[in-house]
């Protein structure tokens, strides 16, 4: 029997070369395949909200939806979703954002945050940053604040802190590479 105490990085699988070479790709669905992994990640990630006042957990498509439910759930605060374009059915609002190759397009509810709500935007992992820069933004174009932003995985190489740098920004690990 192994006494020593499993962490979050015990249970990421890490793929050299994938989706190309010089990439260390980080496995999200290691953790998630582990009820104890699994359970260490959404543990780990809440702790570092559990200081935060907050009103509304957002979540962005997809893999940030697999975090932010069981946070909001456990916080028993409303969980909002930021979706890729076109499947949101009532009103919204859009940002673009650049990906490696061309660009994306995020939408929120336009009544899924009041003016003055406080919001934390979790994600499982943070790259360039663009993702939850442009979730971010619309959080504020509805008139949200954003108090907390919480990564699972952090690929500091690729410096997405620096483009969200007028946030609070946290994660729970942290890869010095890309
Ligand atoms: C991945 C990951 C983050 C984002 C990080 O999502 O889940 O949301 O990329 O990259 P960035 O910091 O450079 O924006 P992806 O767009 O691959 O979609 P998925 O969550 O649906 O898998
Ligand atoms: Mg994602």
């Amino acid at each position: 029997e192994n006494c020593k105490e499993k962490k979050i990085e015990d249970y990421v699988r890490s793929i050299p070369d994938f989706p190309e070479e010089g990439i260390i790709f980080r496995d999200v669905t290691s953790i998630l395949q582990d009820a104890d992994g699994f359970a260490l990640a959404v543990d780990s990630m809440q702790k570092l909200l559990e200081d935060t006042d907050i009103d509304v957990i957002v979540g962005t498509e997809s893999r940030g939806f697999i975090f932010g439910a069981p946070i909001a759930y456990n916080l028993h605060k409303p969980l909002v979703l930021v979706r890729k374009k076109g499947k949101l059915p009532c009103e919204t609002i859009e940002q673009s954002y650049e990906l490696e190759y061309g660009s994306a397009v995020v939408e929120m509810h336009r009544d899924s945050i009041q003016p003055g709500q406080k919001v934390a935007i979790v994600d499982d992992l943070i790259a360039t940053g663009g993702t939850i820069e442009a979730a971010a933004h619309m959080v504020e174009e509805l008139g949200g604040e954003v108090v907390k932003i919480v990564f699972l995985m952090e690929l500091a190489g690729l410096k997405g802190r620096e483009r969200l740098e007028k946030y609070e920004v946290a994660s729970v690990i942290r890869y010095e590479g890309k």
